[in-house]
């Protein structure tokens, strides 16, 4: 605390990152949604070809060529995408752009767990938040959304970190009950669900999602996230972001990124291996009698049998495996377990038997 905080510096309740490794520290990293693969090799080409001199001059503001291929891929046009630093970024800057802020104003809805950056957003931003409650099996309460008067509705979906995907049939009621405020829908994950809102597209004006190259692109680490929608909400985050920085993407992630969405291939094979093998640990976990509900997403969301969640987060991280443990309401007794590799899964797992002392 300085006293040269203002107000909103001292308050506000800063986003928590997952743990980073200290150099040279060997460990097992299931607990930031990472992609335990490496990103198609085109990148390395492209980084081995930066050219010094390019990098005196700013980039280009509004990520065209990376904007031209995710519009090839993700089936629309660039006038219905913008880049940001990440979707982190996307989503601050979507915030500030469509949703009320001040005293009095309606509230943005979420749901009471989904991603912990959307009320770090709110309060930053001064947005009136309302938290509708999961459902007891975790999934998000349609209906509730559908009931609840706002000024806008934002949730992951798949959500996180319950790993739950909601029907596009209930995204669509969604929209429908809000026709005058932007519905912004997180697809994070949505690579490993295989299902996007994008085909609502056409239909509602009020539909923004948003995605990411961190987590099936394998580049957490270039920032490079994105928000599809109608042209006019692009031009409204294009004077969000005019507003605040102009160059949030800088020339080498604009460059890299362009090649590896390019290479759809490379990223769709990965998404398959870490669906595969996320698949097989759920089964494994349940066998030893964990609550893994089915996920949809490069994590698992699951429950240990015999042993609290706190207690075998901080046995895994003993034997260094990494893993999200979050001690909030209703979810304390959950681990979220990133998907890595086939080896990394199976340390995991041996080292849960370890654990419950059947190794
Ligand atoms: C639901 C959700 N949305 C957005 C993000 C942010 O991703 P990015 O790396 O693009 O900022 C994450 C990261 O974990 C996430 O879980």
């Amino acid at each position: 605390m300085s006293r040269f905080w203002n107000e909103k510096t001292r308050n506000i309740e800063p986003y928590v990152a997952g743990e980073q490794p200290k150099p040279g520290q060997k460990i097992i990293k299931l607990n930031t949604n990472e992609n335990p693969y490496p990103a198609s090799p085109k990148v390395r080409e492209v980084l081995e070809k930066v050219e010094i001199g390019s990098l005196a001059r700013y980039p280009e503001t509004s990520s065209l060529k990376v904007r031209e291929e995710l519009a090839k891929v993700l089936g629309v046009t660039p006038e219905q995408v913008f880049c940001g630093n990440g979707s982190d970024e996307v989503l601050a800057f979507s915030f500030q752009a469509f949703f009320e802020s001040g005293e009095g104003a309606a509230p943005l809805l979420v749901p009471d767990i989904s991603y912990s950056f959307y009320p770090v957003y709110a309060e930053l931003y001064n947005i009136p938040l309302k938290k509708i409650p999961l459902k007891d099996d975790f999934s998000i309460d349609v209906s509730a959304f559908e009931a609840e008067q706002g000024g806008g509705v934002a949730f992951a979906n798949p959500n996180a970190p319950t790993s739950i995907l909601m029907d596009l049939a209930d995204v669509e009621k969604i929209l429908i009950a809000h026709p005058d405020h932007v519905v912004l829908v997180d697809e994070a994950y949505a690579a490993f669900s295989g299902v996007t809102a994008r085909s609502l597209l056409p239909k509602y004006k009020n539909l923004l999602v948003t995605g990411t190259l961190s987590k099936s692109h394998s580049l957490a680490g270039l920032r490079l996230g994105f928000a599809v929608g109608d042209p006019e909400l692009i031009e409204g985050l294009c004077r969000i972001r005019d507003s605040f920085n102009s160059y949030p993407v800088d020339c080498i992630a604009q460059s890299v990124a362009s090649v590896a969405i390019a290479d759809d291939s490379w990223v769709m094979d990965n998404v398959r291996k870490i669906c595969a093998t996320r698949d097989r640990i759920a089964v494994a976990l349940r066998e030893r009698g964990w609550t893994v509900p089915e996920s949809k997403t490069n994590f698992l969301f699951a429950s240990p049998s015999g042993i609290s969640a706190e207690d075998i987060y901080t046995k895994l991280r003993e034997k260094g495996i990494l893993v999200r443990y979050f001690n909030k309401p209703r979810i304390s007794e959950y681990l979220r377990i990133t998907i890595g590799t086939d080896e990394e899964m199976d340390a995991l797992l041996d080292a849960v038997d370890e654990i419950a002392g059947r190794k």
